[in-house]
């Protein structure tokens, strides 16, 4: 909660309902779980998959005020005002029409209640040094996430998505992830570089004819060489909405 969702800390109390859409593994929503009491909480994700690793962190976690679901955010299956507050981390950058999407996750929040979105911002994020073999990965990225019909520069684009989806009481912010310990450049870097190399985006960088496989392996060998260095810095700009309905 504290890097992912701290914006949306205070609005959170004992008994509200609370939406978390795009929930993923469930990592941030098994932890809102753990701040509204006797309130609940339901994840939903489009990926069957995510939502079975969901369901098993809740278990594991004893997360009894917490519920899984899958459901697409274009048409989220619950009534009018069903929830207090609606959050989505990380899921509109990926969504073909985030103003539909936006939309809808007001129709499900109550009157007087919130929707709170954050979003990376692909084009701001910055790092050091920068190994010539990775310099690639922002740009493939970007090409297959737009291929798809995802915006990867959604952060900047948030307080815009709002405004068109009929929001008239925004509240915009933002704030920073920075990669710069060992730890967390280890952790960073397997998880970009390794999806350089072996993932969905891979597969669709080298089936559009972005790059090759042994390209790949170079960008992934740029960035275990950041990784390994001393002074490795990465930081990764998000972009937040707090709208009341
Ligand atoms: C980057 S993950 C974020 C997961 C989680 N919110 C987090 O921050 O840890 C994006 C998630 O959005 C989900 N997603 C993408 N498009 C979606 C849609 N149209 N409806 C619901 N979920 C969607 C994906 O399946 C994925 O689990």
């Amino acid at each position: 909660m504290e890097n992912s969702a701290g914006y949306l800390v205070p609005f959170l109390r004992d008994g509200i309902s609370v939406l978390d859409v795009g929930c993923g593994p469930g990592t941030i929503t098994v932890e809102i779980g753990a701040r509204v009491g006797d309130g609940r909480v339901v994840g939903v994700d489009s990926a069957a998959g995510v939502v079975g690793e969901a369901v098993r962190l809740a278990a594991e976690r004893g997360a009894g005020n917490v519920a899984f679901e899958v459901a697409d955010v274009g048409a989220l299956p619950f009534p009018d005002g069903a929830f207090d507050v609606v959050h989505a981390h990380q899921v509109l950058q990926h969504v073909s029409d985030p103003v539909a999407a936006l939309r809808e996750m007001r129709r499900v929040a109550r009157r007087g209640g919130i929707v709170a979105v954050r979003d990376a911002d692909y084009g701001g994020m910055i790092w050091h040094p920068r190994p010539p073999e990775m310099e690639p990965w922002r740009d493939l990225y970007t090409a297959v996430a737009r291929e798809a019909g995802g915006e990867p520069d959604a952060g900047r684009r948030l307080v815009s998505w709002a405004r068109q989806a009929g929001f008239t009481d925004v509240t915009p912010s933002a704030s920073i992830w920075c990669f710069a310990t060992p730890q967390d450049r280890a952790w960073w870097s397997a998880s970009w570089g390794g999806r350089m190399v072996r993932s969905d985006i891979a597969d669709r960088v080298v089936a559009a004819g972005h790059a090759t496989r042994a390209d790949l392996d170079r960008v992934h060998a740029g960035w275990t060489a950041w990784a390994a260095a001393d002074d490795g810095w990465f930081a990764v700009p998000h972009g937040e909405i707090l709208c009341r309905t």
